[in-house]
């Protein structure tokens, strides 16, 4: 089968839309110069393995500032309040280094506030004087001991998040580029006959040692980097695919639209701009499937950032025919005032309110209240999180059409998810 879409999440890999060409690791051998004092400088690096040097040179006698080893940070300072290289950065035996963009920087540095950037650029500044006016003693080069900075539990602990988030970006990049994501398909079922309905696809990330990374580890940095865009791209090629399949398997030769729907997690980055709405829509409009059979999963929190927006890219993504579903409803601003603007065709209640639900009357006056709000707006209702059987009882006697949970079965394997196919789900 063919699968074209992909070739746009290619596209996007190889035109250094993800900028990869200046991300990565890079391997210097021992005594090579990283940069030199009085350099323009683009990037800061990370210390991946071995040591690096830094020092100044003043009247001909060189300073060594520090030794610096796994994990610490070099080259910051430059991108930072925008001078040129206030030090040499040499390799002391075979090093690798993590590259760190100015982009890169200059958005973290960005997103720390104000206040945080203003103390930044003070205390970089003050370096440079201090280190200008008062030529530094030369360390002994005995990296071991001799780093205090090194031994700050606070530093240290901080320099670890930073290095572990640098890591995962970079393993991110190159599991989008290799494609080494996999989905698991969980069944939203119908509660009034247990029916299989559709399956939501979620993102899955496995590890050569069989150990995975859990998606909210990395979809934050995914939504952090922009990565989430092509990912997104890649998981609804996925879905798409898995649609057709689906079909093949039930021996359905035209896609009249009545089989499954397929139900995909769209993050509020892919609905931020024209061009990555478009990508989303041109992929659903180019797929052999019946378009009211894709269900795009939007959070609260996508269509309260910028309403405008918000509201452009829906009303775009509503003319290739796939249906909308508001995820997690309840958890974000839960303004009720902005529902019934949106064209969204399904609600779907967050676990937090599915939970216990039985014994909870408080609880269930809400639930009756945001199920009776979503059909008076024409959404048909799916409760997430259905973990005991008192709880889908309720539901299916308070008009909750569709519902989703461990009660009835995890997320799995296509294998597993297409045995739902075939029976229905018995309580
Ligand atoms: P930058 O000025 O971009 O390039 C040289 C780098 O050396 C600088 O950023 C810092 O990362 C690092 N550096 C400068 N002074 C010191 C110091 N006293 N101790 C450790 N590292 C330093
Ligand atoms: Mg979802």
């Amino acid at each position: 089968m063919s699968k074209p879409e992909l070739s746009i999440v290619q596209t996007l890999l190889d035109t250094g839309g993800l900028s990869t060409s200046h991300i990565g690791t890079l391997r210097f051998s021992a005594g090579s110069t990283i940069f030199k004092e009085g350099d323009d400088a683009d990037c800061a690096y990370m210390v991946d393995s071995g040591y690096v040097e830094i020092s100044t040179s003043a009247a001909g006698e060189k300073n060594v500032l520090a030794v610096l080893g796994d994990g610490e940070i070099f080259g910051e300072m430059a991108l930072i309040d925008r001078q040129s290289r206030s030090a040499t950065a040499t390799a002391v035996h075979e090093t690798t280094v993590v590259l760190i963009t100015r982009q890169q920087l200059l958005e973290a540095i960005g997103n720390a506030g104000p206040l945080a950037r203003l103390v930044l650029v003070a205390a970089t500044k003050r370096l440079r004087m201090t280190q200008s006016t008062n030529p530094a003693r030369t360390i002994k080069p005995d990296w071991s001991v001799n780093n205090e900075i090194r031994s700050d539990p606070y530093y240290d602990a901080t320099r670890l998040d930073a290095a572990k988030q640098l890591r995962l970006r970079l393993a991110l990049e190159t599991a989008i580029k290799n494609q080494q994501f996999e989905l698991a398909y969980q069944p939203i079922v119908t509660l009034a006959d247990g029916r299989t309905a559709g399956f939501e696809a979620l993102i899955r990330w496995p590890q050569p040692d069989g150990y995975a990374i859990s998606p909210a580890d990395f979809i934050p940095v995914a939504e952090k980097s922009g990565l989430i865009v092509p990912m997104g791209l890649w998981v609804l090629s996925q879905a798409l695919h898995t649609l057709m399949t689906i079909d093949h398997k039930m021996g359905r030769k035209r896609d009249t639209g009545r089989g499954v729907f397929m139900s995909v997690n769209v993050s509020p980055h892919q609905l931020d701009s024209e061009e990555n709405v478009e990508q989303l829509a041109r992929m659903i409009e180019q797929a052999d499937v019946n378009p009211s059979r894709v269900k795009l999963e939007i959070t609260e929190q996508a269509l309260l950032s910028d309403p405008r927006m918000a509201m452009l890219s829906l009303a775009r993504l509503k003319t290739t025919g796939a249906l909308l579903a508001i995820d997690d409803f309840g958890t974000g601003y839960s303004s009720l005032s902005y529902l019934h603007r949106f064209p969204l065709d399904t609600l779907k209640i967050d676990r937090s309110f599915v939970t216990k639900i039985a014994d909870n009357p408080g609880g269930q006056r809400v639930v009756s209240a945001i199920i009776a709000l979503a059909h008076e707006l024409g959404m048909d209702v799916v409760a997430e999180g259905i973990e005991e059987i008192e709880e889908l009882h309720w539901l299916q006697s308070h008009a909750c059409q569709y519902g989703q949970g461990y009660f009835m079965a995890k997320p799995s394997s296509f294998a597993t998810a297409s045995t739902y196919l075939d029976r229905h789900f018995e309580w």
